[in-house]
């Protein structure tokens, strides 16, 4: 079976419980929720949505640990590389296949920085197509009407998306967005790691289960959520 796991903030890892590990905004060092040390992952891929410290996070270390290549936009992977990680440029609209299915670039708005003030291109969300399983991580972002396109033009299973307010979408646009992906499950992320962007996940689960079918699964870090793997051709 396999897994989504939630490190803490907006840091997840795919697993398939073999041979691929997608780690996604891998921020451990530094942030008061992470569920896991830098030290302990072994990724086989790393995706980065932005360069802001929040999300880059441990990304270059671990890269340069494991081999991992990173995956993002041209200017943020080139960042990486230049101080030894492994990486591969890309940039919205690019669809890059991995052995488990594909990885496609989607817009996000927001910014795009890294933390010594490097311009790091625009910032992304991404849509992993997981064994036919298909993941939208929203990034950071407030909310767009084409999250409508995407979950119309890729269908999209299971959604993670921003709830803290302040630096991306809040309670009231990511229920607004759910509904736009029409999406099967939502878990909340970017939340209460710090005192700007705490907001109440239970409150977020109750509006948007009292209003749709979509289902929102609360992970408190260190927890995962199974999902299936249908070894179906990329749709
Ligand atoms: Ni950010
Ligand atoms: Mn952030």
């Amino acid at each position: 079976m396999a897994s989504i796991k939630f490190l803490g903030h907006s840091c997840f890892m795919i697993d398939d419980g073999k041979n691929n590990r997608v780690l996604i905004d891998p921020f451990l060092t530094g942030n008061p929720m992470a569920a896991s040390s830098p030290e302990d992952l072994n990724p086989t891929l790393i995706l980065l949505t932005h360069g802001h410290g929040d999300h880059l996070g441990d990304a270059i270390e671990i890269s340069k640990r494991t081999g991992a290549e990173i995956m993002g936009v041209f200017e943020l992977v080139n960042y990486c590389m230049s101080k030894g990680a492994n990486g591969h440029p890309a940039h919205m609209g690019g669809t890059i296949p991995y052995n488990f299915g594909w990885v496609k670039l989607v817009p996000a708005f927001h910014s795009s920085s890294t933390p010594d003030g490097t311009y790091a291109g625009n910032p992304v969300g991404f849509l992993i197509n997981f064994y036919g399983h298909h993941i939208y991580h929203a990034g950071d972002t407030g909310i767009f009407g084409d999250m409508e396109l995407i979950g119309r033009l890729h269908g999209v299973d299971t959604a993670l998306l921003p709830i803290g307010g302040t630096f991306t979408m809040d309670i009231p646009e990511a229920i607004e967005a759910s509904g736009m992906l029409k999406c099967e499950t939502v878990i909340p992320m970017h939340y209460n790691t710090f005192p700007p962007i705490e907001a109440d996940a239970e409150e977020f689960k109750e509006k948007v289960e009292s209003r749709s079918d979509i289902k929102v699964v609360i992970l408190e870090p260190g927890e995962a959520y199974k999902i299936p793997l249908h070894f179906q051709t990329p749709r």
